[in-house]
This record gives C-alpha cells, structure tokens and sequence, in this order.
C-alpha cells in the first residue's frame, strides 16, 4: 500500500507542476486577434466520424455560398482537414495526431464536426476525446451555446468554462489501487476569471440584463466555492447586469419550470455542469441536433455541434438524413465571430423560417424525412429571398 500511496503522490505532483505551468502560460496570453488584419482568414473545415461528413460539408456549402466573394478576392480561404477520424486518432494513439494539429494551428477559425469519443470497452483505444483535447491544445476557454425559442420566450446564452472544472485531467486521473481511482477537477483564478469577464462583457455589449453562475460550491467547496467567488467579485463592475447564483441541481430543476425559465439570461458555470445543462437546455429548441456552439480562444476559434457522431444513423444506412442545423448553427456563430453580423443574421433568419415557421421540409433522421443536402438547400433558396 505504501508503494502504491507513493506512486500515486508522485503522480499527482506531476500534475499540479502541469496545472502551474499552464497558470503561468494564462497569465503571459497573447491578446485577441484581429480577424480584421488578416490578408487572408483560413477557416479549416474538420468533418469528424459518423455523420460528421454528412451535415459538415453542407454547412461548408452554405457558408461557401454566403463569402463566395471574400472567396473569390482571396480574403477567405477554406480549407479541409482530414485527419481527425477516429481510425486516424487509434492508429496513432493520439486525440489529435501531430500533423493534424500542426494543419489546425495553420488556420484561423474551424468549423469541426463531432468526432467520436471513446470509452472502456470500446474497440478503439481509450484515448481523450479528439474536442476536450483540442479545446485544450488551442486555448478555446469560452463555449458560447446559445439556445432560443421564441413560442416559449426563451433566449439563454450559456457561457460554459472550457478548459478546466472535471476536463482539465479528464484522461489523467489516478487508479491508486484495485479498489481506488481518483480523478481531480480544477479551478483557478486565471481560468475563472476569464470565462467570467468574457460572459459579463457579452451581457454588456448585447444589453442583456441578467447573469447567473451556476455552481455547486456549497458542497464543492475549493474549486467551485473559488468560481463563486470571482464571479462575485467581477459583478461588482457590471452594476448594470443583476446577478445571481444558482446551484446546479435547482438550476437543472428551474429549466424546467414554466414561471421560471424564461427569466434566465446569460449564464455562466464550469466546464461539466455546462455541458450537462446545455443538452438538457437544447432539448427545448429542438434536441442537441439544433444547437451550434462556439469555442473560443485568444488565438483561434472553432464552432461544432453540440452532440456526437451517431455512429447508429451510420451503421443504419441514415447518415444523408441526418440534421444539419447543429452546424448550421454553428456557422451563423462563425460567422457572428469574424465580423460578417449581417450574413449570420441572414443565416440565422432563414433557419428559424425553415426550423420553426415555415417548415416545408422537415428532418426526420429517416428516409420519411427530406436530406441534408436538401434542407440545405433550403435554407440557401431562403436566404437568396431575405
Ligand atoms: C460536448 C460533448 C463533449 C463534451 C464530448 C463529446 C467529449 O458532449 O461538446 O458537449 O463532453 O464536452
Ligand atoms: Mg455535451
């Protein structure tokens, strides 16, 4: 036992060197970069595994019709990047094989589709997911997921922490013995302030009157209690924006609750509570087949779908009726986030009429139900008539 008491420490001072160093690589951050300098902004398009391929290429095919003319002067560039499959990532035992990586740092934003995340018992590897390892790799702190529906006056935007809470040694945790494994989650003041400050300027800059953190600090004391706090501290600049904090048990519950729901604005929480929330949140929109998300950094940017690959829908022969909208979604982000405001509104308008209001082609997942490729079309013969 001692031996393994032993191992186990040394194990865990290796870590903590490693959270330490990333502290210090926060604090010495380049700053944001301006999209508006640029000759050229390179948006790599990663299609993922399942029916990643699928809805990806078509939103690159809209998003290629709304900048044909930034294409066409060589101020935009897309580019494919294929090494990020599944098989590609068991063959080399990496979540994100070197070149790939190399090919992703070579571009400014990326459009990803889901990539398979493996588990015990899986025939691939065990390795960590191909999006936590890339949200780490490219400093991609804020996961922006916005969900809205307007019949039930519902229009949140949640600002999910990216890179530490359980993720940040979500691989790494330690099996001390037989009977005991321990994993670790992780706060720290540069982190957490980062998120905090980034969703408290969003509120700002959009007139949003409301923010919430959502922790569980009263049982979670050190990392959430020190989330709580910051975010405490920060509110006291924005006495414009009311705040408020929720645990994220009652949070879960409040979603739910028709007098309280749409009261909720912007909010703000660690990297596992915001993923657990913004499935369930998704799910009044529509199902995580209809949520985009951002994920930002100071360097690049990279917007996905909120779900996985559904291998299902793949070994079923479905993969073209597969929804696209989570990556249409994610496009309109994109192209919120490089400054074309006026082609995500364009974009955004036209999924509402062909999600919610006119909605003369409808996705089922099923052969009963129109293509991808045809609700894309859709969606563009919309936006040819706004
Ligand atoms: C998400 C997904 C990922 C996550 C998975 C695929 C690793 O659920 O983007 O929310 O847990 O973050
Ligand atoms: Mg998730």
């Amino acid at each position: 036992m001692e031996k393994q008491i032993k191992r186990a420490s040394e194990r865990f001072e290796e870590l903590l060197r490693g959270q330490l160093a990333r502290i210090e690589q926060m604090k010495s951050g380049n700053d944001f970069l301006n999209y508006a300098s640029l000759d050229t902004l390179i948006i790599g398009v990663c299609g993922g595994d399942g029916i990643g391929p699928a809805i990806t290429s078509q939103a690159k095919r809209v998003l290629e019709t709304l900048l044909s003319s930034e294409v066409g002067v060589g101020k935009v560039e897309f580019r494919d990047i294929n090494g990020l499959t599944i098989e590609r990532r068991a063959e080399c035992g990496k979540a994100i094989p070197e070149d790939t990586l190399e090919e992703l740092k070579a571009c400014h934003v990326i459009l990803k589709g889901p990539t398979t995340t493996p588990r015990a018992g899986d025939p691939w590897p065990n390795i960590e997911s191909a999006n936590v390892a890339m949200r780490k790799s490219l400093d991609l702190f804020a996961n922006v997921r916005p969900v809205k529906v307007p019949a039930l006056n519902i229009d949140w935007v949640f600002f999910r922490e990216n890179t530490e809470g359980a993720y940040a040694m979500g691989s790494q945790g330690v099996h001390v013995s037989d009977d005991l494994a321990i994993d670790f989650t992780v706060t720290t003041s540069q982190g957490s302030d980062r998120i905090i400050r980034t969703a408290f300027e969003y509120a700002r800059k959009t007139g949003r009157k409301r923010l919430t953190a959502v922790t569980k600090a009263n049982v979670v004391k050190a990392t959430d209690g020190k989330f709580l706090s910051i975010a405490k501290e920060i509110a006291k600049n924005y006495p414009e924006i009311s705040f408020d904090d929720w645990y994220i048990d009652i949070m879960a519950a409040k979603l739910v609750d028709e007098k309280r729901r749409s009261g909720f604005d912007v909010m703000v929480l660690p990297n596992l509570y915001g993923d657990i929330l913004t499935d369930e949140a998704a799910e009044f929109q529509g199902g995580v087949g209809t949520a985009g998300s951002a994920n930002l950094g100071r360097q690049y940017a990279m917007f996905e779908a909120i779900h996985g690959s559904a291998p299902r829908m793949v070994e079923e022969g479905r993969a073209q009726y597969a929804d696209p909208c989570s990556m249409l979604r994610a496009s309109v982000l994109l192209l919120e986030h490089i400054g074309k405001s006026d082609l995500a509104s364009r974009l955004e308008r036209a999924l509402d009429i062909c999600m919610y209001e006119e909605r003369k082609l409808v996705i089922t997942g099923r052969h009963d139900g129109c293509t991808s490729a045809q609700f894309a079309d859709y969606v563009t013969e919309t936006m040819s008539k706004l």
